[in-house]
């Protein structure tokens, strides 16, 4: 969500922001603007795509400097617009500033501001922020900042140039991400890595409140006493190829396709000789047996792995599991006890529901276990322990691999406190374990139905309502199988406990309504087949998955897809990848923007 870029040093800014924008176009916006300091700041803004910056930057004849600060705005006060993108400026044009994140007493401020003369012209919360610092400017940005900081509420990381600084501008960050990038060449601000690696690998972590001084020549971090912070330097070790799409059409067919590599990343290093070793936990046997509750927390599609964690964790580990969305659970004021764990799960590890509903537990003093694939962002660094994905950068915001690899933690530690607790025998453990290294594997076979999925896509890409059940596990993964599809082919979907359709939902089913029943369950499997009996009845139109080897699903089911024997614990990992093709190839067929969909953002850093 958003993406901000700054840049100091030798080089021409203006191509350096775009180019940078244009790496953190993943994130979702709706408009993008820059502002460049040459013999003045010229800001430059155009509501769409960074094409339309681009060509306006061009018509003007490129803009000429070496510093800047550039931002893709996803709108959250007042519609996209060139007056509403960022940068936004003082009233006399001395500041400007690129924001992410909301200034939630913007209404407050701004009337102050009115009252000493100050005249808006956008309708966004940030525009405060331009002419507060203005306001408040005293010749010296960091102690500016500083006060501005002690004045706003909210969420921000911000970039922000003065045009009577011509070698320095300041950024900071509370509760939004920002990382400094710096290289030989010039120093760097940016959301998220991809923007700055064809330039460095080399970068600083921020917490909280601390303040960016950007030189051509260095980099100060400062906290708000103005003392100087010295910072560990990161260093990316995955390449630019990784977040490029590597002769694909778009990042979320390369992602589905790297799932086997991915998974193989997660679940090879936590297996020694068929132990599982969860070595970055640190808890000890004692600490496993005594937990009492595990609390889940997450956003979309990482809560649906946290509802696959459930099922397994309560079959496997015998230990109560609750799943919560992020958003409700910071607000719901949850009971939790001392002996209780939070599982928070996250990609990005920026979702601000997500990181408030870590914060809300850690208040309340119990441990937090997160989940989380990108490296020290703010859930990792905030939580007790953190068991990494490592699935590599994922771009789409639909996620793919991001889903895949939280489920396969999911499953470790169902086997690890499972084993722990007595729940597991060795023996059984052996078996499980080997079920699990199989996925990888299995998921390279489903891809033999690459075309298949296509074809079927193709033939359904004008569906109105699609319909996706299971039971126990399988409900959990046609959670994902349905967002899969809403949130890239605009098709109205929704998923159902096979059980709980006729207690209203089936009133839905017409003549030819697909209904995808998700039959992988062999314990549950006659009931499922029932469930699906009663849709045929009225008329759907039945697409089954179900395990190699099931012959009799043909009988009821109008078209069947076919995935690998495996435990049924695991099937989610399998079912799920036919899912993702089918939900691909009708986006595709539909003429969607695959990758980046309507109103959506990869990243939600806004609650
Ligand atoms: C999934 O395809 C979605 N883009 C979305 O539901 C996502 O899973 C959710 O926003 C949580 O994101 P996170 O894992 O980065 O916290
Ligand atoms: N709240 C700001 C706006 O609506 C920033 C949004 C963003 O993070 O892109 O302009």
């Amino acid at each position: 969500m958003c993406g901000i870029v700054g840049y100091i040093g030798k080089a021409q800014a203006a191509p350096i922001l775009i180019k940078g924008l244009s790496k953190l176009e993943y994130r979702g916006y709706d408009s993008a603007g820059i502002a460049v300091f040459g013999d003045q700041v010229q800001v430059v803004k155009a509501k769409g795509r960074l094409a339309e910056l681009d060509e306006k930057v061009k018509n003007m004849g490129g803009v000429k400097g070496c510093m800047g600060i550039g931002h893709t705005r996803w709108a959250t006060h007042g519609a996209p617009s060139d007056k509403n993108a960022h940068p936004h400026t003082s009233m006399n044009g001395r500041i400007s500033v690129v924001h992410n994140g909301i200034i939630e007493n913007y209404i407050q401020l701004k009337s102050e501001l009115e009252k000493q003369g100050y005249v808006f012209v956008s309708e966004t919360d940030t525009e405060v922020i331009a002419q507060l610092f203005d306001s408040l400017y005293n010749g010296d940005l960091v102690d500016t900042l500083i006060r501005v900081i002690g004045k706003v509420r909210g969420s921000y990381a911000l970039g922000i140039v003065c045009s009577e600084k011509p070698d320095e501008f300041v950024a900071v960050r509370k509760d939004s991400p920002l990382l400094v990038g710096i290289s030989e060449d010039g120093n760097y601000i940016a959301s998220d890595i991809p923007a700055v690696l064809e330039y460095t690998k080399d970068y600083y972590l921020l917490n909280d409140n601390e303040i960016v001084v950007m030189k051509k020549d260095g980099v100060t971090i400062l906290d708000l006493d103005k003392n100087e912070i010295k910072k560990d330097i990161y260093h990316v070790d995955w390449d630019i190829s990784a977040a490029e799409k590597g002769g694909y059409d778009y990042f979320m067919m390369k992602e589905i396709m790297e799932q086997p590599k991915a998974l193989k990343a997660t679940i090879s290093p936590r297996l020694d000789n068929g132990q599982i070793v969860l070595d970055q936990l640190k808890y000890t046997d004692e600490d496993i047996k005594n937990i009492n509750r595990i609390h889940i927390v997450a956003c979309g599609s990482a809560w649906h792995a946290g509802i696959v964690g459930k099922y397994v964790i309560e079959d496997l580990a015998r230990i109560p599991v609750e799943v919560d969305l992020a958003s409700e659970f910071r607000y719901r004021n949850p009971i939790l006890n001392k002996n209780d764990v939070c599982i928070i799960i996250s990609q990005s590890g920026e979702t601000a529901d997500t990181l408030a509903a870590l914060r809300e537990a850690k208040r309340q003093g119990i441990r937090i276990l997160s989940i989380v694939n990108v490296v020290g962002s703010s859930i990792a660094r905030d939580s007790d322990d953190v068991l990494y994905t490592w699935a590599g950068p994922e771009i789409a915001v639909a996620t793919t691999k991001g889903y895949s690899t939280q489920v396969a933690l999911m499953y470790l530690i169902a086997l690890k406190f499972g084993q722990v607790r007595g729940c597991v025998s060795a023996e059984e453990a052996a078996k499980l374990v080997a079920e699990l290294e199989s996925v990888p594997e299995k998921i390279e076979q489903l891809f033999a139905l690459d075309g298949k999925m296509k074809e079927l896509a193709e033939g359904h890409a004008n569906a109105k309502d699609v319909f996706i059940i299971g039971r126990g596990i399988d409900y959990a993964v046609a959670l994902e199988c349905s967002l899969k599809l809403k949130e890239i082919s605009y098709i109205h979907s929704e998923a159902y406990a096979a059980g709980e359709l006729k207690h209203g939902t089936i009133s839905l089913i017409e003549e030819g309504t697909l209904v995808v029943a998700i039959a992988t369950q062999d314990t549950l499997y006659e009931k499922l087949v029932s469930n699906v009996k009663e849709v045929k009845a009225r008329g759907a139109n039945v697409l089954a998955i179900a395990k190699e080897g099931n012959t009799e699903i043909a009988e009821v089911a109008d078209e069947v897809i076919y995935i690998p024997a495996i435990d049924d614990r695991f099937t989610a990992s399998l079912d799920v990848i036919p899912m993702q093709l089918f939900a691909y190839y009708v986006a595709v067929a539909r003429g969607c923007d695959v990758d980046k969909p309507r109103n959506l953002a990869k990243s939600v850093t806004v609650e």
